[in-house]
């Protein structure tokens, strides 16, 4: 049995005195209830250490939303892993669709900041997806598995136990369209099935593969149902103690 795992990606919001509350909103939520999978939170790189010194003592993991894939050096603006490690960063997204968007991300970048998360002992949090125009053209197949294959070059079967995939169509986030239940089971199907073949059967029915793109608490049961769908990366429904809590008693 796969255990489910819950990320919330915040995304560039809240500051110090924000990232205090909602995480305090969080934990007073827990002690109503026993949660059913692993909890993840993950602030801006400023509020870390914040996150960390509230989260102590707590079962609840700390990630972060991006890393670079040098160790130290003249890399304005870039944090690196032992960086988040040093502020108890569990976990790293690595291949958001915005960092692959916005601030063009490619496959092998991501590879590299894979390769590099893996070997300082942080897990990363995968992110794939294709874009409503390649859903379109009935491309999503050949577009996941290139993101698959290529940010995954090599990294061996041992280590896919420390990563998490999110299959995020990029069409469903921030847009309030999730997509169905049976369109994301098709696809983290495919995503097993294709892990099976580039590494075995057990890595294939081992790796965690989250949802994400508009998860709320009206559809995370119905999602979260699914056999191959493991858990969600939440982002919107994030930022509110109240919906993150509803979500996570969905699992
Ligand atoms: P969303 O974002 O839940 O706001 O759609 C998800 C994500 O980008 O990880």
């Amino acid at each position: 049995m796969r255990k489910k795992v819950i990320a919330g990606n915040w995304k560039m919001h809240n500051n110090v005195q924000e990232t205090k509350d909602l995480i305090n909103g969080i934990k007073e939520g827990l002690k109503e209830f026993k949660p059913n999978c692993e909890i993840i939170v993950c602030p801006t790189f400023t509020n870390l250490l914040t996150a960390a010194n509230e989260l102590a003592g707590t079962e609840i993991k700390l990630g972060a939303q991006n890393m670079f894939y040098e160790d130290k050096g003249a890399f304005t603006g870039e944090i690196s892993a032992d960086m988040l490690k040093s502020v108890c960063a569990e976990y790293v997204i690595l291949g958001h669709s915005e960092r692959r968007t916005i601030f063009g991300e490619t496959d092998e970048i991501i590879n590299k900041k894979i390769l590099k998360a893996l070997e300082k002992g942080l897990k990363p949090i995968f992110c794939i997806g294709e874009t409503l125009e390649e859903r379109e053209k009935n491309l999503t197949f050949n577009v996941v598995k290139n993101q698959i294959v290529n940010g995954l070059k090599n990294v061996s079967a041992d280590n896919m136990k420390n990563i998490i995939i999110a299959y995020e169509p990029v069409w469903a986030i921030g847009t309030g369209k999730t997509a169905t239940k049976e369109q994301a089971q098709e696809v983290h199907a495919f995503i097993r099935e294709l892990l099976k073949e580039i590494y075995n059967s057990e890595v294939a029915e081992n790796v965690i593969i989250q949802y994400g793109g508009s998860v709320k608490p009206e559809n995370a049961a119905e999602l979260l149902s699914q056999p191959d769908i493991d858990g969600a990366l939440v982002g919107g429904a994030c930022l509110k103690a109240d919906s993150f809590l509803s979500i996570i008693k969905a699992c």
